[in-house]
């Protein structure tokens, strides 16, 4: 198998010029200098081609540059870019309508439109707080729900996201999340580990820090994504709900990473047979094009003119985008997602069993974790081990990402082949095996 030699002298070129000009803030994987994609390959602006697992961090769903979506941009580009939330137009009204209508609750729901996924966590925290006349939340440690000071005080899955920013916002109490592989509880004999973590939610958590009556919701990933691509128990979400049902407190499913169709089926709390109450969704929802929503049971819209709006709500090219992303997912990729991350798992689990540095195979559909470990009896994270195996990846033609303390994330396109998983999988052995002999 060829490595490649990356970056190339355009890409350096522009990574020196990115050095000196950009916020040093962002955390890049890899010098990866994008010149186009199609599907599920990109080229670098040197020519070289890669598989992309990645996908923008779970956001081309679609593939990159689906004509489908590119032919619906275009078309409104040519009408107008952008009117502001003061005014109204057809593409806002019919994509809240089609969000009403794909929502995962039995009654009408109501949608409100921002640019990125931390805009519509802040959305849902502030609806919340309005709703209930309640101020405090839930969370889990090892969450991600964005970076701007309301979403980054849920977040809690590295601390350097904190640093320099304190003091958060107060009133937000984190719980293990229910990771059965690493589990920080010990469950009682019988006891599904999901009940055994809203038992202490309900135990220490209301029992001893806050009264359930001051708490406006509880904010939770059906799959916790940059935490690891950990996959819940089944007994996680039923207990979770009977407990808001019984105190009144509002359930809130943050879909920005698993939505969209990536776990096999458009919304991933839908594995787990309950409804929430609030809906936040983002990255996969419009391929590309900036766009969040937060999406709330029709009765719960109970706030006033003027308590929350924006100037680029309902952004007429990301409205069009998603309508298209909408239609694509729904005519084929959400059972193809399913069916290739049947594929993928099943293969993973093969390569799994050649090599005892993974640890874990995990995942719904196409969010796939893939988790690396000093010793599969200790399952100790090993974090160098897999920070290598996605530098061999890279510099093979394969773009992935990790999360958690040691996974690699496989987030394909939702369009992807199985011959391109195929091809993606030998690069992947291939450098678990480099790493193996280093
Ligand atoms: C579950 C979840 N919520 C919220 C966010 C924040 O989204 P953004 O980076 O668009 O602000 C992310 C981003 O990774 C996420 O995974």
């Amino acid at each position: 198998m060829q490595k490649m030699n990356i970056p190339g002298p355009k890409a350096k070129k522009i990574l020196e010029q990115d050095s000196k000009y950009v916020s040093p803030s962002y955390p890049r994987a890899h010098p990866l200098v994008m010149s186009h994609g199609k599907g599920s390959e990109v080229w670098d602006v040197d020519g070289n081609r890669f598989l992309d697992f990645a996908s923008g961090i779970a956001v081309v769903g679609t593939g990159h540059a689906h004509p489908k979506v590119v032919k619906a941009i275009q078309n409104q580009a040519e009408k107008f870019l952008h009117i502001s939330s003061d005014f109204y137009h057809s593409a806002w009204a019919d994509l809240s309508q089609r969000l009403s209508e794909i929502a995962p609750f039995s009654e009408e729901a109501g949608v409100f439109l921002s640019n990125s996924g931390a805009e519509c966590v802040e959305a849902a925290v502030k609806l919340a707080r309005h709703h209930t006349g309640r101020s405090q939340f839930i969370a889990f440690l090892g969450a991600f729900h964005g970076r701007t000071m309301g979403a980054l005080s849920f977040t809690a899955s590295k601390s350097i996201y904190r640093s320099g920013f304190f003091p958060s916002m107060p009133g937000v109490y984190h719980a293990p999340y229910p990771d059965t592989y690493r589990p920080l509880l010990a469950s009682r004999p019988g006891e599904d580990y999901g009940e055994t973590v809203v038992r202490y939610i309900e135990e220490e958590i209301l029992g001893r820090l806050v009264p359930p009556e001051d708490v406006a919701g509880v904010l939770v990933e059906p799959v916790q994504g940059e935490g690891g691509y950990v996959v819940p128990p089944l007994g996680f979400f039923p207990a979770l709900r009977d407990l808001c049902d019984r105190h009144g407190i509002l359930l809130i499913d943050d879909e920005v990473q698993a939505g969209m169709g990536r776990t096999g089926k458009m919304w991933a709390i839908e594995h787990f047979g309950v409804e929430p109450d609030i809906v936040t969704s983002a990255k996969g929802i419009a391929s590309g094009v900036p766009l969040g929503a937060t999406i709330a049971r029709k009765s719960m819209l109970t706030w006033p003119e003027g308590a929350h709006g924006n100037t680029y709500g309902g952004n007429p090219l990301a409205c069009v985008s998603a309508l298209a992303t909408i239609d694509l997912l729904q005519e084929e990729f959400i059972q193809n997602a399913a069916e290739v991350g049947e594929y993928t798992k099943d293969a993973l689990e093969e390569i799994q069993a050649r090599h005892k540095s993974m640890g874990q195979v995990r995942g719904l559909g196409l969010m796939i974790g893939v988790d690396f470990v000093k010793d599969p009896a200790t399952r100790k994270p090993d974090k160098t081990f897999r920070d290598r195996v996605e530098e061999h990846c890279f510099e093979h033609g394969l773009v992935t990402l990790g999360c958690g303390k040691s996974t690699v994330r496989f987030a394909p396109p939702l369009s992807i082949s199985k011959a391109e998983i195929d091809e993606g999988l030998q690069i992947f052995e291939h450098a678990i095996s480099l790493t193996e002999k280093e």
